[in-house]
């Protein structure tokens, strides 16, 4: 399944010696002969990728010893290198997480947002909010980072698809996030089976990725997949899960870097039949919500990205390139039809296919619109079920033309659940603004709704770094 490492590398090392040599003669050549397939433009961006590539000595570290030690040893990895390197699964151009790592190499302040399902929310960490894979995350950027002003922000979302997330997206995406970590397959997995291919639910996560990249400060989006329900308890195999090729093709698309817990707990599972994987890493129950073992995998992989991403600067600078691919705007088309042009029913379509999997709704029907499901409680399928019930109108027949209404009451039910009552025990907001954070963030919770009406979003504060 593996490449051998040697066959690996001849290959790379081969492809890295022709460009070096392109680069070379280019340079000796004066001024490089414009590549006839290139645009101007795009010339103009190789040529300066090249210079700074050529600037930077490789070794050379512009930052001292002792910083680049702490980025590089501020994490105990339980990991295995091998799946650890596997579990970076794809960094693509990295454009805005360079940015980041910059940003917190320099000491800036940084803001960073984890939307996600029950592995964000640290549900069956044993101590959510010290040893989940957010809080072990964003402690090793306090302490690789010391200079840095680290705030942090959870932001759960129960068990709600991609679909209702982008619907709903002001009650979970704060205007100043600076890194998005992006959590959502094990949610969007739980009602796919082999037809995984339907791309209604890959619909909703590209228009989720959209608007997390359209956010105010251009952040920087990791996807940060767990592992889909039952393919830790050798129920469902290696690949039936959204992670691929869907989602990878989402990353490919936008060049969003992608981490991947499957990649890292692979094949470190007790041997199970071709395909499957039993591991501790997740309750057996449901074979997806990562135990202290799975949180621990993702948090190496998410370390192991920044870690890279920092030797990476040392090569190779932040430069106009980089800026270049910051400041482009959200592609105009989507990858999938009907995401950019027919939004508001791509939303709800891939909705209503979860409301119906995973029987969300008694009767059948389906949502009228996605932003019908933005008051409810996701916290459990209990409250989901009985907050659909009492509060969205619903739809029967696909093409939602028979409107006949089962509409009961306007009224928007049941949101203060498990996720609104998180906030104290999740402290992990690392601030030395928390001043200014607070004013920012209850000007965006009063815009979205206020956080007392139970929003599922949590900060607070914790250490001071
Ligand atoms: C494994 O996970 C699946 C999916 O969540 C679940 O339906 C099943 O009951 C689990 N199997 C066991 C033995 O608990
Ligand atoms: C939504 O679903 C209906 C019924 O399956 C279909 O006719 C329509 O084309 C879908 N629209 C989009 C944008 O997916
Ligand atoms: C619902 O299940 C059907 C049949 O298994 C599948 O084709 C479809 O993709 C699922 N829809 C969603 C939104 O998961
Ligand atoms: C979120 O985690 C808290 C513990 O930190 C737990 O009480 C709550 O039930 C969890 N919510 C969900 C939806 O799992």
């Amino acid at each position: 399944m593996r490449r051998s490492p040697a066959a690996a590398r001849r290959p790379r090392a081969a492809v890295l010696a022709v460009a070096l040599l392109a680069a070379t003669a280019a340079f000796a050549l004066g001024p490089r002969p414009a590549a006839a397939a290139l645009a101007k433009e795009q010339a103009k961006q190789w040529t300066s990728y090249l210079d700074d590539a050529l600037d930077s000595s490789i070794g050379s570290t512009k930052l001292s010893a002792g910083a680049l030690n702490k980025v590089l040893t501020a994490h105990d990895f339980s990991t295995p290198l091998s799946s650890a390197l596997g579990s970076v699964a794809y960094t693509g151009g990295n454009g805005r997480l360079r940015r980041v790592v910059s940003d917190l190499l320099a000491g800036k302040p940084v803001k960073i947002v984890a939307i996600g399902g029950l592995a964000t929310n640290g549900t069956d960490a044993s101590a959510p909010g010290k040893n989940d894979y957010f809080a072990i995350y964003v402690d090793y950027l306090s302490k690789a980072f010391p200079g840095a002003t680290i705030q942090s922000l959870r932001s759960s979302v129960g068990l709600a698809p991609s679909a209702v997330v982008a619907g709903c997206i002001e009650k979970f995406l704060p205007p100043d996030a600076d890194l998005v970590l992006l959590e959502m397959t094990a949610n969007d997995g739980a009602t796919m089976d082999s037809s995984i291919v339907n791309a209604f639910q890959p619909r909703g996560y590209e228009s989720l990725v959209r608007k997390v990249l359209g956010g105010s400060r251009q952040p920087a989006v990791v996807l940060t997949q767990s592992m889909a329900p039952g393919m830790g308890n050798a129920t469902k195999p290696f690949f039936m899960t959204p992670e691929a090729p869907q989602y990878s093709a989402v990353a490919g698309y936008y060049d969003v870097p992608v981490v991947s817990m499957r990649n890292a707990l692979w094949p470190q599972g007790k041997d199970e039949a071709e395909g499957l994987m039993s591991t501790d890493a997740v309750l057996p129950a449901d074979g997806s919500t990562p135990t202290d073992l799975g949180h621990a995998a993702l948090a190496d992989a998410l370390v192991l990205l920044t870690q890279r991403t920092a030797q990476d600067l040392q090569l190779l600078p932040f430069g106009d390139w980089d800026m270049n691919a910051l400041n482009a705007d959200v592609p105009a088309k989507s990858m999938y039809g009907g995401v950019v042009d027919n939004e508001a029913w791509t939303l709800r379509n891939a909705t209503c296919g979860w409301v119906r999997n995973a029987t969300v709704s008694a009767t059948g029907g389906c949502p009228a619109t996605v932003g019908d499901m933005c008051g409810l409680d996701f916290s459990n399928w209990n409250a989901i079920r009985a907050g659909y019930a009492a509060a969205v109108p619903e739809i029967f027949g696909d093409d939602g033309s028979k409107g006949k209404g089962a509409i009961i009451g306007g009224v928007v039910g049941g949101v203060v659940g498990g996720l609104g009552a998180v906030g104290g025990l999740i402290g992990l907001a690392i601030s030395r603004q928390k001043k200014r954070a607070a004013a920012e963030e209850a000007a965006w919770n009063a815009k979205a709704g206020g956080n007392a009406a139970g929003l599922p979003i949590t900060a607070s504060s914790g250490a001071q770094v």
